[in-house]
């Protein structure tokens, strides 16, 4: 049983926050969306738990009249997006996203306006600010289908991430003219340590997220978004796996087969910064929290949520 003790300097009786939250849960009609690389607890406490697209196309299609969103600040704002007249809650407002942050609003709509014949295909992890400014949205799992359905003659910008942004040219033979953001998770995995960890482990399949950079990623036989990833060690005869991504993923991972070794990929440096410090703000503490206060709430300018919602609607259409 996980207990703590209420945050309020009067209840100094420890809880059960299982049991808290599934009472909250039920009290606020919410519902519960947690990616993978939330901590363990959160991801077992979740009602659906999935990558990017499962967890857009869970809020599209929820009937709850409160959305709790165990992850990042671009995922819940998404949620809001979706669902204007729901109450979307994260656990920790300072949840951001690296990636997100490197892609500013002025400077975007300064490059967007230098290449005003391209379609712009942004990456969901991004600001709402950036979704409303773009055409279609896509996610890890979807990214190479939506670019394929792009007509030849058509020019494409891509943003915010350059690293999915080339595995996606590599893969469909497009020229894209790219943002140059990234993720400083997925760009903080060492080509050389990596190389080093597949001769000592000659049994291990490397896996890896495209969000890696393209010297990581020509080590890995498979890559995949974090559904993808958890769906392929299952199917694969592989008995074991270097896992690059957030090492959050690994808990599904051991749960799905557990005769199977996960090791995760090694950072550059002797230290956890592949796991990722926006996502770990999130505890199942702060989820009690702010489902008993209900805040922090997610808000969004009326005309950013309608500009923002058309690009995610033809994502969603597009990925059926
Ligand atoms: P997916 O959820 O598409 O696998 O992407 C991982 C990620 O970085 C989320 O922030
Ligand atoms: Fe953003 Fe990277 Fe963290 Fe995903 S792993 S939320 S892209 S910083």
């Amino acid at each position: 049983m996980f207990t703590t003790t209420l945050s309020s300097p009067r209840a100094t009786r420890p809880i059960d926050l299982f049991a808290a939250i599934a009472d909250l849960k039920r009290e606020l009609n919410a519902v519960i969306l947690a990616h993978y690389y939330q901590d363990p607890d959160i991801q077992d406490i979740a009602d659906y738990l999935g990558d990017s697209l499962g967890l857009s196309q869970q809020a599209a299609k929820t009937q709850a009249d409160v959305i709790v969103f165990a992850g990042v600040h671009f995922m819940a704002e998404t949620a809001k997006i979706l669902n204007p007249n729901k109450q979307v809650l994260l656990p920790d407002l300072a949840a951001g996203c690296s990636l997100a942050d490197s892609c500013p609003p002025n400077e975007f709509a300064a490059f967007k306006a230098a290449h005003p014949d391209h379609l712009v295909i942004s990456y969901i992890n991004c600001t709402a600010d950036i979704k409303a400014m773009s055409d279609i949205l896509c996610t890890s799992a979807n990214a190479v289908q939506i670019v394929q359905q792009v007509p030849l003659d058509r020019p494409i910008i891509f943003a915010p991430d350059r690293n999915l942004g080339q595995y996606v040219m590599d893969k469909t033979g497009r020229d894209m003219v790219l943002w140059q953001g990234s993720c400083m998770v997925h760009e903080t995995f060492s080509e050389k340590k990596m190389v080093q960890l597949q001769i000592q482990h000659p049994d291990a399949e490397t896996i890896a997220h495209p969000e890696c950079e393209p010297a990581v990623l020509r080590h890995a036989s498979y890559i995949g978004s974090t559904t993808a990833l958890l769906k392929y060690v299952q199917q694969s005869s592989s008995q074991a796996f270097i896992v690059a991504t957030e090492p959050g993923i690994i808990h599904q991972m051991e749960k799905a087969a557990p005769h199977k070794r996960f090791i995760p990929a090694p950072p550059m440096n002797q230290c956890a910064c592949n796991e990722c410090p926006h996502m770990r703000l999130n505890t199942l503490e702060k989820l009690y929290d702010c489902m008993k206060h209900r805040t922090p709430e997610i808000t969004l300018p009326k005309t950013t949520q309608v500009a923002a919602l058309k690009p995610l609607q033809r994502m969603l259409e597009m990925s059926r």
